[in-house]
């Protein structure tokens, strides 16, 4: 009988959602006179602006009898619910009037979600403990950007279903899954685990045999990516694009997502590159565009193979695979309380990969490519 057979472990998964900071969009999509129900957390919430243009979240199902507040309407800057009427105030959570009653109750709440805006984005806090954000923990500003340095965000997002938001963290420390499924091959990889941030460091050349007829492919080309997640699930990804030619492009890419339910999240990313000098707000919207059409491609290729794959608490890994345990107890942190959380998930832990070997095997893979292709 065959001993040496791996079964896979699919593990229990999650029974909570992570504690950190979520982004839901774009903050101006809120600002549009209308109360927006957004499904996040196993549960369904309301974004609004009040009538200071502020953006407000509140817990979705009314506490009268339960209606959803996002089909409501907006009155005096509280959301008004559609099935009686009752309005609730964004910043205290408490019924501010029933209109037909002759007396309101006023000592009842709703929940209220600590919120931010930052780069142009709404951000609301999840904690299953329910203490407030604590103010280190908030994702940087991205320099220049309320400056204007940057194009607006090219925004896309997607529902993913079928998947747990963990596969999507793992790719941070994945760099073979860049040969294969994104076209590029890196000559540079290495991650650094550190509190309640993950960071993936990584130069990498696309393909020949999959780039080398476009226009825009050079031999010297190089892209530098410094990727870092601030809590466990918003990364801001700084990439600078050697063209080969002499010129740099700087682009900036949001990639964010918050769980739906214990096997759905919405995948959010965004580009905006720096301004170009020389060119106009349009050029450099319109590059904004085409990158973000290349990473659409990247993303939806992960996406298919989350789609098709299971669930798998303990990979078979080389040394060339990155850090996947080290990360995932990083990851874990997010879902326990906090008193919790033990030592070896926030140290400080770095890695690199020698990626020497990957890329003799690479090349040669692109050489035997290329000359069939002849
Ligand atoms: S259910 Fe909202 S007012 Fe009645
Ligand atoms: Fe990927």
């Amino acid at each position: 009988m065959a001993t040496d057979i791996r079964e896979i472990d699919t593990g229990t998964g999650f029974d909570r959602f992570a504690r950190g900071w979520h982004c839901l969009g774009l903050a101006e999509d809120f600002r549009d006179g209308r109360p927006h129900a957004v499904d996040a957390f196993g549960t369904r919430l309301v974004v609004f602006a009040d009538a200071g243009g502020e953006l407000r979240v509140l817990d979705g199902y009314c506490r009268h009898m339960g209606a959803d507040l996002g089909a409501g309407t907006l009155r005096d800057g509280r959301v008004a619910c559609p099935f009686h009427g009752w309005q609730w105030d964004g910043g205290t959570g408490r019924c501010a009037v029933v209109p037909y009653a002759k007396r309101t109750p006023k000592l009842a709440r709703t929940r209220t979600w600590h919120n931010a805006e930052i780069n142009g984005q709404l951000l609301v806090w999840h904690d299953h403990e329910q203490d407030p954000p604590p103010p280190d923990l908030l994702p940087p500003a991205i320099d220049g950007f309320a400056e204007g340095r940057w194009s607006e965000w090219a925004w896309r997002s997607e529902l993913i279903t079928g998947s747990h938001c963990r596969e999507i963290v793992d790719n941070n420390v994945d760099m073979a899954h860049f040969f294969y499924i994104h076209h590029a091959y890196p000559t540079y990889f290495k991650n650094v685990l550190d509190g309640q941030t993950a960071t993936q460091l990584m130069h990498s050349k696309a393909r020949e045999d999959i780039f080398g007829d476009s226009p825009y492919y050079h031999p010297d080309s190089l892209l530098r990516s410094e990727a870092t997640y601030f809590g466990p699930a918003y990364m801001i990804n700084w990439l600078h694009n050697d063209l080969g030619d002499g010129t740099t492009i700087e682009v900036v890419l949001t990639n964010a997502h918050y769980p739906v339910t214990q096997d759905s999240f919405v995948l959010q990313w965004g580009v905006a590159v720096a301004a170009l000098p020389g060119a106009g707000p349009g050029q450099t919207r319109a590059l904004a565009r085409a990158f973000s059409a290349k990473f659409s491609e990247g993303f939806l290729e992960d996406v298919e193979v989350w789609r098709h794959k299971t669930r798998i608490d303990n990979p078979l890994l080389t040394e060339e695979d990155g850090p996947v345990y080290q990360q995932r107890r990083w990851y874990e942190q997010f879902y326990l309380d906090k008193s919790e959380v033990t030592a070896d998930m926030t140290a400080r832990y770095e890695s690199e990969i020698d990626v020497r070997h990957a890329r003799r095997e690479w090349d040669a893979e692109i050489q035997r490519n290329l000359l069939e292709r002849r």
